[in-house]
């Protein structure tokens, strides 16, 4: 059955076509704006781009995600990796490969986001930044402890995962996003975050 959310995540995620995150001012996508925002909010380097989708937000070395076919339709990757992130315990990726790492609305699907951002935190360089994007944006398959949390808890959240996970203090960008239908001239906006912190010195893999 179309988006049954007892389906393991990798049947689920496979009939998504990614349109559903394709979005962008005038259309009924916020992917335009978070783009535009995310360019002046990092100095990218080399990215590892964490639960992509289909649509590159931003150009990256390495995409990871669920789902081969919207992994396949994203242009704005180098490398393609099919991984499930709640299955694979260490993720296939080197140590300190990365300068920076983006997960956008994809936290609100991680079973175990603390053993996540360990991991991420592995890959990436010293100094290096990973970068969390959210709004209320979340399918029935995301988790019921990220989904009831108000945005202030959702900030706190995430600042423990950093910290657990070694990584310093946080920058929080928060702007508005738009979407929509247009042709039903419904027009909606949301808060959207945008949250970084680097690698620090003692999360450094020796
Ligand atoms: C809401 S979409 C966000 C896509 C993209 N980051 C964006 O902002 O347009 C969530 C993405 O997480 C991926 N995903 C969900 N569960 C996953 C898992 N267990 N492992 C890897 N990727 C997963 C889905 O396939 C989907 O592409």
């Amino acid at each position: 059955m179309l988006y049954d959310e007892t389906l393991a995540d990798r049947e689920y995620w496979s009939w998504f076509t990614g349109e559903e995150f394709k979005t962008g001012p005038g259309k009924n996508d916020i992917g335009d704006e978070v783009r535009t925002e995310l360019e002046s909010f990092v100095d990218p380097g080399k990215v590892m781009n964490i639960m992509c989708g289909k649509y590159g937000l931003i150009k990256s070395h390495l995409g990871l995600d669920v789902s081969p076919h919207m992994l396949r339709k994203n242009k704005d990757l180098t490398r393609r990796v099919v991984c499930d992130l709640n299955a694979d315990t260490s993720y296939p990726i080197r140590n300190e490969e990365f300068d920076t790492a983006v997960i956008i609305n994809g936290i609100a699907y991680l079973r175990n986001p603390t053993h996540a951002f360990k991991e991420i935190a592995r890959t990436l360089k010293l100094g290096g930044v990973l970068v969390v994007g959210f709004d209320h944006n979340q399918t029935r398959k995301g988790q019921k402890e990220w989904g009831c949390l108000n945005e202030n808890d959702k900030l706190v959240k995430l600042q423990d995962l950093y910290s657990q996970a070694g990584f310093g203090p946080q920058i929080i960008k928060k702007f508005k996003v738009h979407w929509g239908f247009p042709n039903h001239d419904i027009r909606l906006e949301n808060t959207f975050y945008l949250v970084k912190a680097e690698k620090s010195p003692a999360s450094h893999v020796l």
